[in-house]
């Protein structure tokens, strides 16, 4: 296994992620927990230090121990990973004025090559883009190394000596804006001698050790909404802790067609997980009779939810720990935008508070994974692909589908017509390339003639996206006979629906929910 030895960057995960991606195991370790006796014990195969928001060149700077230089492992450096190395090792970096590089750099090789190297550099070009941030840089190699790569501000942005099989690189090959980034860890593991064997499966069998050494024999609940994180988060320790588990589930009756029964049934039935199903429609729905101001309703609908949870939860005797589905990328954004001056667009169903408030401790055993590695674990747990694979359902349910003051009469039309619209999408074989697609009600009714007669009825929007990650997303370009076909059905089987339109606005400007 490889060790990963963390100095505080904002990326380190991505490392990680690299390597599982090329099926290594690795581990991340804060330095201050890194100590000659812990290095021994985990006897890594290769070592990666991570950058870090520090300055080497200031007194009492995060150092790991010198231990790690007689392993006989290979070790690599980056950005202040770098740096360290280079100062442990005897050569010298300098800070202050002129020293910094921020974004995009092209890297050259110079004459000598080496392995760590190899399919880096694009044919033809002999130069590679590289993502630089660093303040300080290194001003004399250490003993030994020699430089491979330069950049226009970093005469040393590729380092090596390779005796001791030691690489240093000023850059980060982990960020998608050094795009080839990969290659360098896939040579550097092939160097270390790794095979590439790891698997999902294998990271299930070290979450499971892991929730059972945190958690022992003590209790915990988890809160499920249905989707596919806290999903996995609760069968994953199921299978860690069994009947100490009990999951809560917070019906607030603005979920979508048989979505409450299917999530108690697949709990309760098949993997007989403890579940109570709080089934709190009357008092959700009875909050927010004639409210229909956005944030209001977004506001109303979290508060309830942790009134509901605290009072199920504390029926639980003995609980000590609280379980999250948070992934990774949660944790990122909560580090970047903390305190920051952004403007709120919309208040996200948040349950942040809960922990504290209710005493408890936190297990968050997808903390270090990305959305899709969630999927591959939910795979490996037996979950179904078709509930693997679901499009993201928003906290607030069905309420911020049903754009202004919410109704039983809308909700009920709004279900029909959302799991038709599904169906048809379903059938056509689309589902699986659009991000996010579902049906809103609008608050208006037009005329239309059905027969011989009049109708008066709800106009209902269609909404489709494709995206990456939510934040910024494009509408999906049905074909006009898919749109014809959808809106004949809709309105055919759905009483109460009169008119179809289809959004076709992007992200931004609009957001992909109406509210
Ligand atoms: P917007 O509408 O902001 O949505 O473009 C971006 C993504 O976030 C989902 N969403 C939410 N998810 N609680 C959630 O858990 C919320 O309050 C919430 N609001 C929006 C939305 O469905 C989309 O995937």
């Amino acid at each position: 296994r490889l060790l990963i030895i963390d100095f505080g960057s904002q990326v380190t995960q991505l490392i990680a992620r690299r390597l599982r991606e090329l099926n290594v195991y690795c581990e991340i370790h804060p330095y201050q927990n890194v100590t000659d006796a812990f290095l021994e014990e985990f006897a890594p195969k290769a070592v990666i230090f991570s950058g870090g928001p520090d300055s080497v060149t200031r007194e009492g700077s995060p150092r790991p121990p010198k231990k790690v230089y007689d392993l006989g492992v290979p070790i690599l450096g980056i950005c202040y990973g770098q740096q360290v190395m280079m100062q442990d090792l005897g050569g010298k970096v300098v800070g202050g004025e002129g020293t910094s590089e921020f974004g995009r750099a092209w890297v050259q090789p110079t004459e000598e090559r080496i392995d760590l190297l190899n399919g880096w550099f694009l044919e033809g070009t002999g130069r590679e883009q590289a993502w630089m941030s660093h303040g300080d840089h290194v001003a004399a190699l250490a003993p030994g190394f020699k430089p491979y790569g330069t950049s226009p501000g970093a005469p040393f942005a590729v380092t090596a000596d390779l005796e001791r099989r030691f690489y240093a690189v000023q850059f980060h090959p982990e960020v998608h804006h050094t795009p080839n980034g990969k290659t360098l860890y896939e040579n550097f593991i092939r160097d270390a001698g790794f095979t590439g064997d790891w698997t999902m499966d294998a990271y299930r069998d070290e979450a499971i050790r892991k929730i059972r050494e945190q958690v022992g024999d003590r209790k915990v609940i988890c809160g499920l909404s249905g989707g596919v994180d806290s999903s996995v988060a609760a069968v994953l320790i199921h299978e860690a802790i069994g009947d100490n588990l009990t999951c809560v589930f917070v019906d607030h009756g603005l979920l979508r067609l048989n979505e409450a029964d299917e999530v108690v049934k697949m709990f309760r039935d098949h993997y007989n997980i403890p579940l109570i199903h709080a089934d709190e429609t009357e008092l959700f729905l009875g909050e927010l009779e004639g409210v229909s101001d956005p944030e209001t309703k977004r506001k109303t609908i979290g508060r309830l939810f942790i009134d509901v949870f605290q009072k199920y939860a504390g029926e639980i005797d003995g609980a000590e720990f609280l379980a999250q589905g948070t992934l990774y990328p949660d944790v990122i954004e909560s580090v970047s935008f903390s305190g920051g001056p952004s403007v709120t667009i919309k208040s996200h169903h948040n349950v942040g508070g809960l922990p504290e408030k209710m005493g408890l401790k936190l297990v968050e055993p997808l903390r270090e994974l990305f959305k899709d590695e969630v999927r591959a674990l939910g795979r490996e747990l037996g979950l179904p692909d078709s509930f693997i694979g679901r499009h993201p359902f928003p906290g607030p349910g069905l309420a911020i589908r049903c754009p202004g003051e919410i109704t039983r009469d809308k909700l009920e039309i709004l279900r029909k017509a959302d799991a038709v619209y599904i169906d048809q999408i379903r059938k056509h074989g689309l589902y699986d390339e659009i991000w996010q697609a579902f049906a809103a009600i609008l608050p208006m009714r037009t005329v239309g003639v059905m027969g011989d007669g009049r109708t008066y009825d709800y106009a209902l929007g269609l909404r489709a996206v494709t995206s990456v990650d939510g934040m910024t997303a494009d509408y999906y370009p049905f074909s006009h006979d898919f749109l014809g076909e959808t809106s004949t059905r809709i309105i055919n089987e759905v009483k109460g629906i009169n008119r179809v339109f289809y959004d076709c606005t992007s992200k931004p400007p609009g957001t992909i929910e109406l509210e």
